[in-house]
């Protein structure tokens, strides 16, 4: 491609976008078909993640009964799925990259082969969630032939859930492991509820309807069943008793009693592990960003590296030579977005739609820019979005003394591109703290300085003079 070619291009052009990304993954839908996993990207805490689950396939484990807890889009379905196949002998059907997750001969335990029972949360009685997942399984196993008693008792009942009881589900599951076990379908049952979280909320606003000692006895079924597995692993966005705020005190207690029959695992990738999915999603043709963008890319991760906003463990080396694969986003906008999609993400609104939906002020709205002066997404260009998609709520919650501190700010500031106080050019000559201020005047610098928690503007010396420097650091209401 000539230089030329490159001028007019817009900068959406340098993507190549996985089309992965662009729904949320179905676990029940997506179990069926064989290539939901191309193109998954096996990050190293997901590999730990189903390391740390395998320990309850050993021998008689008492650890089979698990809760997923991450933000929403952070990938927990699409975990859930890759689980569903490795726990369930699928491997030899799996993209390698997939394979190779675990080994386990090198973790000393014997390759599981486990019939998934596959649920999606709705609102509604987790127990016909339930009934209606193993019929779906007891389907699956048993196309051919006369039906089982066993597949004719569990189309009945879901012809009529009303009557389905938490007792009944739990002994039509045990039937169902014990029933794929006897005939070699399996050698236990591996129960994944995705969305768990909407089954907690209908029990919490329906506890005549739904106990929530049914999560408990499921719990205790899995970690007793011994040589006849039963593997549950729940997946959720926040903690048990967080979807229970509006009972008692004391049903909180209890709901957290039952949420600890359950062990935790986070579901929060480092911003490194978070950075390789995100270059992965745009597809990013590296070679065709202009160099002094390349330049850039790298030169803004290292400082926002030496600025301690990727943490302690992150590697930096592999984070600068990932961040070219992340333009236009600049460096210092990727943690932000991160704590922003973690602490007010939604359905349909998480990270990924972010960055490849069309929303005003979004990441592709943005890439309809010309890459002729390789302009990058930065945090005064996050806050735009913010203020437009979240602001509404962000004024609302118990953030909306600091939100609207930064509004009022920032509205007062005598400049067209008011913004720019939150995140204005880099001063290449200054520390990595510091970024070009000149249009702070004395008086709104003392306000930044005393509401933000930047230091006083000093002069810059020669060669240039007007300048003032002011050393900042992103508002605690974004931080979180
Ligand atoms: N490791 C990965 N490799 C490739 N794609 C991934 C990976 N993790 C997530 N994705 C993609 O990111 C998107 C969100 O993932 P997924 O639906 O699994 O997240 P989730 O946490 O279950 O979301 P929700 O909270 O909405 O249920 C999907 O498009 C999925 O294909
Ligand atoms: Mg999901």
């Amino acid at each position: 491609m000539t230089i030329k070619q490159h001028k007019s291009e817009r900068i959406a052009d340098l993507f190549e976008i996985k089309a992965r990304y662009l729904r949320s993954t179905n676990l029940d839908r997506d179990f069926a078909d064989r290539r939901a996993l191309e193109g998954y990207v096996p990050t190293d805490h997901a590999k730990a993640a189903v390391s740390r689950l395998a320990a309850g396939l050993r021998e008689n484990s008492g650890q089979r009964a698990w809760r997923i807890t991450g933000d929403y889009g952070s990938g927990k379905s699409s975990f859930a799925l890759c689980l569903a196949n490795l726990f369930g002998g699928q491997e030899s059907t799996l993209p390698a990259q997939v394979r190779r997750i675990i080994d386990f001969r090198a973790e000393g335990i014997r390759r599981p082969f486990l019939a998934p029972v596959l649920v999606t949360g709705t609102r509604e009685r987790v127990s016909v969630g339930v009934v209606r997942a193993l019929h779906q399984t007891l389907t699956d196993c048993y196309k051919k032939g006369k039906k089982a008693a066993l597949v004719q008792s569990v189309e009945k009942w879901i012809k009529h859930p009303e009557k389905i009881t938490d007792e009944l589900a739990l002994d039509l599951l045990c039937q169902t492991r014990n029933k794929l076990i006897a005939d070699g379908k399996g050698e236990g049952v591996l129960l994944i509820i995705d969305e768990l979280g909407k089954f907690l909320e209908f029990a919490s606003f329906h506890p005549q309807d739904q106990d929530i000692y049914f999560f408990q006895r499921l719990a205790e079924l899995a970690c007793r069943s011994k040589d006849q597995p039963l593997f549950v692993v729940g997946l959720l966005h926040q903690g048990f008793s967080n979807y229970a705020d509006q009972l008692s005190q004391s049903a909180q207690r209890e709901w957290q009693k039952v949420a600890e029959r359950f062990e935790e695992v986070l579901f929060n990738q480092p911003l490194d592990q978070i950075a390789t999915l995100i270059s992965s999603a745009l597809g990013v043709q590296v070679d065709h960003v202009p160099k002094r963008g390349r330049a850039e890319a790298h030169d803004g991760m290292q400082r926002t590296i030496d600025l301690g906003w990727f943490g302690f463990g992150a590697s930096n080396s592999y984070l600068v030579k990932q961040s070219v694969g992340l333009y236009p986003l600049h460096a210092t906008v990727l943690p932000i977005l991160v704590r922003l999609f973690s602490r007010f993400g939604q359905n349909e609104r998480s990270l990924f739609s972010f960055l490849l939906s069309n929303e005003p002020f979004g990441l592709q709205w943005f890439a309809q820019k010309p890459t002729v002066d390789t302009p990058f997404y930065r945090l005064a260009d996050l806050y735009d979005y913010v203020r437009s998609t979240f602001g509404y709520r962000l004024a609302f919650q118990s953030y909306r003394t600091h939100w609207n501190l930064i509004e009022s700010m920032v509205e007062s500031f005598p400049t067209d591109n008011p913004l720019e106080v939150v995140d204005s050019t880099a001063s290449r000559r200054a520390k990595p703290l510091t970024f070009h201020a000149k249009w702070v005047s004395r008086p709104n610098s003392n306000i930044l300085n005393s509401r933000f928690g930047l230091t006083t503007p000093q002069r810059l010396s020669a060669p240039n003079r007007e300048s003032r420097i002011a050393h900042v650091k992103v508002p605690a209401a974004i931080q979180g």
